[in-house]
């Protein structure tokens, strides 16, 4: 369903225009921000022992205040047995000794802050580490006492017992219950886990919960973060009486997002939830934020961000819509009218850690491999060069959109994913849950190369990686690409450069029509006209001074030539230059 809203003008060059959304003028950072994702087993491995770590983060900071990023979100970092890599969680207000320690937290956020970054950190509240405190004191104490209250534990059903309470599925395979042994030793209840078996759902009906997560909240704010990522945010609250659901706990609709009726997903308590957060965050002042990882439809995730809620919510519909132009601009048109009806930016995303990343899906024709489920040496193959030069330009028609948008860490160098990783490499529990009939979200996790000549790239120099890195990726390492105008890292510096100087992020969006052929789409925020051509021929461009392109990075002087190759985006500047450069 559309909810565009018809507002024909006319432009010199562009022809009509039909208007969506007007400039934004409300106060806050993170409306227009554009905010990196640092993924920490796998940015920068400084102490040699194969895996990410922040003194890492801390020494390749400067280079993501020069990309011209506003904010950094890390992944989970916090104590934790790491069977999904950190987002299994037994200690909340401690680093694991994996990542470094509480000061080596601080002595990041210090050389943040010194380099203006804002730190975001993520916070899991579904669910914890089998390993936690609270889950082992569970364990110990009997059905009905207080210590189970903490989580979802149920009586099995049938003969003594042994079936599960219910049939919901677990997100990364199988059963979403596993049935505990009791203090007496004899078979006792199941507990719920919407996740691994290793990941103990919370009981969010039980006010003890609210308090221990409120605490949390405060502990983080106290040293100075920015605001929170909010892991599975729709999953807190689940339906009373946990009534039967068939299929995966995802919902697997036809659109990719959970049946309204999902009852372990978006059940209206939830949002009382993030209301109380959200009066914590406010006694810190306007700047701290809640982002909200919500995998709902669009007119659903406007509830997660009404005006005393969140502040923000991941665009996964936007990143759904791959490079499909009817989509786009229904999910585009879509995403600023309903979420701007609350008073709310929408933000953009392209690739994250649970998703195939998109120099490698745009590098199919045609169906490519589904969220969650990694390519393997023995599926179809990319084609990689393709997929980058598509790559470049999803992403400089995203960073012309109205609003935040969020990178995921290499994507600004044109990572593929890693495809040959042998099976006993693969550590996603996705892939021992399904039998490895899903290969898992490993692929695009492979760590960072930073400089070719050194071992692994420059990530680290001690063990192996925690994953193989694939040998192309030293032709990609951010040293070569950092003095290469052509290179994607170069076309990044530049599109960002020129997204803060015109203030796009907080600028107007309306569809030239002209453009807008089926197989190309274009927009105009302000004096800028953006246009994605994805047919097989070349598209001959307006009249305008091209800003950026995505095929050489480069500027007019790099050879403009009026047309627009196939899989190329420009920025053309079709008014007065405004901005204060
Ligand atoms: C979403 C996170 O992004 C993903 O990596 C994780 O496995 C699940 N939530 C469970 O926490």
């Amino acid at each position: 369903m559309s909810v565009e809203t018809v507002t024909p003008t006319t432009a010199p060059h562009t022809g009509p225009l039909t208007l969506i959304h007007s400039e934004d003028s409300q106060p806050g950072w993170w409306r227009s921000a554009v905010i990196y994702q640092v993924y920490p087993r796998s940015f920068r491995d400084l102490n040699g022992d194969g895996v990410g770590d922040i003194p890492g983060i801390t020494e390749e900071l400067p280079h993501l205040a020069e990309l011209g990023v506003d904010a950094v979100w890390l992944s989970p970092f916090y104590r934790s047995p790491q069977r999904d890599a950190g987002y299994d969680v037994s200690d909340y207000c401690d680093v694991d000794p994996l990542f470094g320690t509480l000061g080596d937290f601080d002595v990041m956020m210090a050389e943040s802050h010194r380099l203006g970054l804002r730190v975001i950190v993520d916070l899991v509240p579904n669910h914890c580490s089998d390993q936690h405190v609270l889950f082992q004191a569970a364990l110990a104490a009997p059905a009905g006492s207080p210590e189970r209250e903490m989580f979802i534990f149920r009586d099995g059903e049938g003969p003594e017992g042994h079936q599960p309470p219910n049939n919901w599925q677990s997100h990364f395979g199988g059963p979403a219950w596993t049935r505990v042994t009791g203090p007496d030793g004899q078979p006792d209840q199941w507990y719920l886990h919407l996740f691994d078996s290793s990941q103990p759902d919370f009981n969010w009906d039980n006010p003890a919960v609210h308090i221990e997560f409120e605490r949390i909240l405060r502990f983080w704010l106290d040293r100075g973060v920015s605001g929170f990522r909010v892991d599975v945010a729709h999953a807190l609250v689940k339906a009373p009486g946990l009534p039967a659901w068939g299929g995966r706990a995802d919902g697997g609709s036809s659109d990719g997002f959970p049946g309204h009726e999902a009852p372990m997903f978006g059940q209206p308590a939830i949002h009382d939830i993030y209301r109380a957060w959200r009066r914590i965050l406010d006694l810190y002042g306007p700047d701290r934020i809640l982002c909200a990882e919500a995998s709902v439809d669009l007119p659903r995730l406007a509830h997660w961000v009404r005006s005393d809620e969140m502040h923000q919510a991941f665009n996964f519909p936007y990143l759904h819509a791959g490079l499909d132009v009817n989509r786009l601009r229904t999910v585009i048109t879509d995403s600023l009218t309903v979420l701007g009806a609350v008073g709310a930016p929408s933000t953009w995303v392209l690739s994250n850690h649970d998703v195939v990343r998109h120099a490698t899906r745009f590098g199919y024709n045609g169906q490519g491999p589904r969220d969650g489920d990694g390519i393997g040496l023995a599926d179809p193959q990319p084609d990689t060069a393709l997929g980058r030069h598509r790559a470049a330009a999803a992403s400089l028609f995203m960073l012309g959109l109205p609003g935040a948008a969020y990178l995921y860490q290499g994507e600004e160098l044109g990572l593929p994913d890693g495809i040959d990783i042998p099976e006993h490499q693969r550590q996603d529990p996705t892939f021992a849950r399904t039998g490895g009939q899903r290969l898992g979200r490993d692929g695009c996790r492979v760590p960072l190369p930073w400089r070719a000549d050194e071992p692994h790239f420059g990530f680290g120099s001690g063990n192996d990686p925690w994953l193989p890195m694939p040998s192309s990726f030293a032709g990609l390492a951010r040293d070569l690409q950092a003095g290469l105008p052509s290179s994607h890292l170069s076309l990044y510096r530049n599109m960002l450069e020129i997204r803060r100087g015109l203030d796009l992020g907080r600028g107007s969006l309306a569809w030239a029509e002209d453009w807008c052929t089926g197989s190309s789409l274009a927009y105009v925020n302000g004096t800028t006209l953006v246009l994605m051509n994805l047919n097989h021929e070349p598209l001959e461009m307006p009249a305008g001074q091209v800003l950026v392109r995505s095929a050489s990075s480069g500027l007019e002087s790099s050879g403009w030539d009026g047309l627009l190759a196939s899989g190329e985006t420009a920025w053309i500047r079709i008014g007065p230059d405004t901005s204060a450069n």
